[in-house]
């Protein structure tokens, strides 16, 4: 039994989580910097390091104390070394290589993009293989095949804008506030998602994704019709993304034989994203992974259950190793 420290400081959560065994989650603290940054729009780097700095120790004093661990230890660290923002990696890098140094336990690298697909295994540990895994987040779309643990087929991923970062800048344009994703959901919901025809990008055979031209044509469309209902074309955009991610996931479970289709990243909170999921599943006999929404989003369990995972199979990682803003996930070629 394993008790591991995650820490998470790769964008604009400061997180920190005690799991045992990848599974069992004794705690798990985010502190969201969103107020923060919602006054610039956006994530401000150096804005998010420095908060990072301040709010690290207590949200990692917190975690231990919620798993009765204050007055022991862990028997490992791991954090995210990438990929983000490096400032912000760093600060956790530092604290986590700090306490596995003090505590004389392994430091474990994680790579943030294999800690959100270990995100569906906190809650299913008996998930079974080959897995098709959407990941859409802030920073990536990415349509995953996972063979087996560590050994992941990159099958497409967006040639633009993630999926995370059109719902921002369509929201932002729309005047609903960041992060954009949560607002459009919300105000979808009061909208007609057949209102208007946006275009669906790259429906071709390959699982390749593209946002920005949909981007264009929101705009495009409120420019010419100014009195439009903003729910109607919030419900119309987000239809459009889902439409296409889902067809392209469904599409690669079906030509990869996969046993299930699972959600990761934090769009994967996405009501219709999951709902449209859920349906084609029911429909082809998958199984549907549907992480609960806090397990979607940053957050630090995901990132102690990589480093269980890697940990188990690779061993400590040297603390030489360093943050790396534009860490890829280890794909099989
Ligand atoms: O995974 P995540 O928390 O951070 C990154 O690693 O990027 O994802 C953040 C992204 C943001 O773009 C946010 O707008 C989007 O996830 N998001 C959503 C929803 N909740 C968060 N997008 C659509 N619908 C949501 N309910
Ligand atoms: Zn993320």
């Amino acid at each position: 039994m394993k008790r591991i420290l995650g820490i998470e400081t790769s964008c604009d959560e400061t997180a920190a989580a005690v799991v045992v065994d990848a599974h069992d989650v004794l705690s798990s603290v985010v502190s969201s910097q969103v107020d923060l940054h919602a006054q610039y729009g956006g994530v401000v780097p150096e804005v998010a390091s420095r908060a990072h700095v301040e709010l690290l120790t207590p949200v990692v004093a917190r975690a231990l104390i919620e798993a009765g661990l204050d007055d022991d230890h862990v028997d490992a660290v791991g954090a995210t070394v990438g990929p983000g923002l490096i400032g912000a990696l760093l600060v956790g890098v530092s604290a986590a290589k700090a306490l596995a140094l003090v505590w004389d336990v392994p430091f474990v690298a994680v790579n943030h993009l294999e800690a959100h697909l270990y995100a569906a295994f906190l809650e299913e540990p008996d998930l079974e293989l080959p897995l098709v895994v959407l990941l859409v987040s802030g920073g990536h779309t990415m349509l995953v095949l996972m063979e087996g643990h560590g050994r992941y087929r990159l099958l497409g991923s967006t040639i633009d804008d993630a999926a995370g970062e059109a719902f921002d800048k369509v929201a932002r344009y729309l005047g609903l506030g960041y992060p954009g994703g949560p607002a459009i959901d919300a105000i979808a919901m009061e909208g007609d998602p057949e209102a208007i025809a946006f275009p669906r990008a790259i429906m071709d055979d390959g699982y390749d994704t593209s946002f920005s031209g949909l981007k264009t044509a929101v705009v495009n469309h409120v420019r010419n019709h100014p009195d439009v209902a903003t729910a109607d074309v919030a419900a119309s955009f987000q239809e459009a993304v889902v439409d296409a991610l889902v067809t392209k996931a469904r599409r690669a479970a079906q030509a990869y034989g996969a046993k299930g289709l699972c959600l990761a990243g934090g769009v994967a909170a996405n009501s219709r994203l999951r709902e449209r999921a859920l349906d084609v599943c029911v429909a082809d006999g998958l199984r549907a992974f549907l992480p609960s929404r806090t397990m979607c989003t940053d957050n630090a369990a995901m990132v102690a259950a990589a480093a269980w995972w890697r940990l188990e199979q690779d061993g400590p990682s040297p603390l030489d190793v360093g943050a790396d803003p534009n860490l890829r996930l280890p794909t099989l070629r």
